[in-house]
């Protein structure tokens, strides 16, 4: 059998994604016992920094009866210039399956293409959809479905907004995403949803991406490697803030999510993230369970 990667949210069917959930429900239910990364190690490759992704793979990858390696690309050959398909050809190796968080999303294509076992995309400059999955598995947990359910994105078109453009290219839902001008998402990902008939609209203003919604979504306006470009993210960002004021045009029992770290006062109110619609740490916690399913999937 061709081994499977998980590179992007469109690698998926919708059918993929709701077996991977019943699974991830079964996990984080307490009803699955089985091991099924007993004798094998997972690579966990990280040019970025990561709280979240480290410790849910690391754990989820334990839990499952495997081992996981934390390989910091400042420590590895990687760092010091080693291709990167002579990384992928010697990790097949050893290891069962490579997770990677980098800044260029060629360089993990490149590896999943050069590695034998599977590669699992931990967030790049384009896309995490990892994050995306376990957000999507926090819509079905919050409001039992995301069918018929309208999404708002505001904030920054970057990695996670790429990946819940193709979420709803691949699942249908409305997606309407307020981003300032400069800061759209991707335009290739946004044009083969689009293609693919995806129902997805941006505008530049938040409350008409908000007006109505389910899901309430923000992000960081600087991502990891976007640094220097702080200042003058938040000047473009103002008035892209969810703040309560925000919230009031969701749809009654909108929830909100954040993918975290946040920053209280810049893309999201104190108020709303500490709020009763706010599901954030129930996000996070998912990202272990998803995760934990897609490994039993792809290495299991
Ligand atoms: N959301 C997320 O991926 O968090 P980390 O950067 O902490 O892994
Ligand atoms: N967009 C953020 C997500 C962090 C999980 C970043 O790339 O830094």
């Amino acid at each position: 059998m061709a081994k499977r990667d998980f590179l992007a949210v469109t690698d998926l069917t919708r059918d993929d994604i709701l077996r991977l959930f019943d699974l991830a429900g079964r996990m984080k239910a307490g009803a699955y016992r089985e091991t099924p990364l007993a004798g094998k190690s997972l690579a966990m490759i990280f040019a970025k920094s990561s709280t979240r992704t480290r410790v849910s793979f690391e754990v989820g990858t334990y839990q499952l009866g495997g081992h996981a390696l934390f390989l910091s690309s400042r420590d590895i050959q990687l760092g010091r210039g080693e291709p990167i398909a002579d990384t992928a050809r010697v990790l097949s190796r050893y290891v069962s399956g490579i997770m990677i968080r980098t800044f260029d999303h060629a360089e993990v294509e490149e590896l999943a293409r050069q590695a034998t076992i599977p590669v699992i995309n931990g967030l790049t400059d384009l896309s995490h959809p990892c994050q995306v999955l376990a957000d999507l598995f926090t819509v079905r947990e919050g409001l039992g479905t995301w069918e018929g359910k309208r999404v708002a994105w505001v904030g920054d078109g970057n990695n996670m907004a790429n990946s819940w453009i193709e979420a709803a290219q691949v699942l249908g839902f409305e997606l309407r995403l307020a981003c300032p001008e400069g800061y759209e998402p991707n335009r290739r990902i946004f044009d083969r949803a689009k293609q693919g008939g995806a129902c997805i609209e941006v505008t530049e203003i938040p409350e008409e991406a908000v007006e109505g919604a389910h899901v309430v979504n923000t992000d960081v306006w600087a991502s990891m490697g976007q640094e220097g470009e702080a200042q003058a993210r938040q000047n473009a960002f103002r008035g892209y803030t969810v703040d309560a004021e925000l919230m009031k045009l969701a749809a009654p029992g909108a929830i909100f999510l954040h993918c975290l770290p946040a920053h209280r006062g810049e893309e999201v109110a104190t108020e709303v993230i500490e709020g009763p619609q706010s599901r954030v740490w129930d996000e996070a916690e998912n990202r272990l369970h998803v995760q934990k399913a897609l490994l039993a999937t792809l290495l299991g």
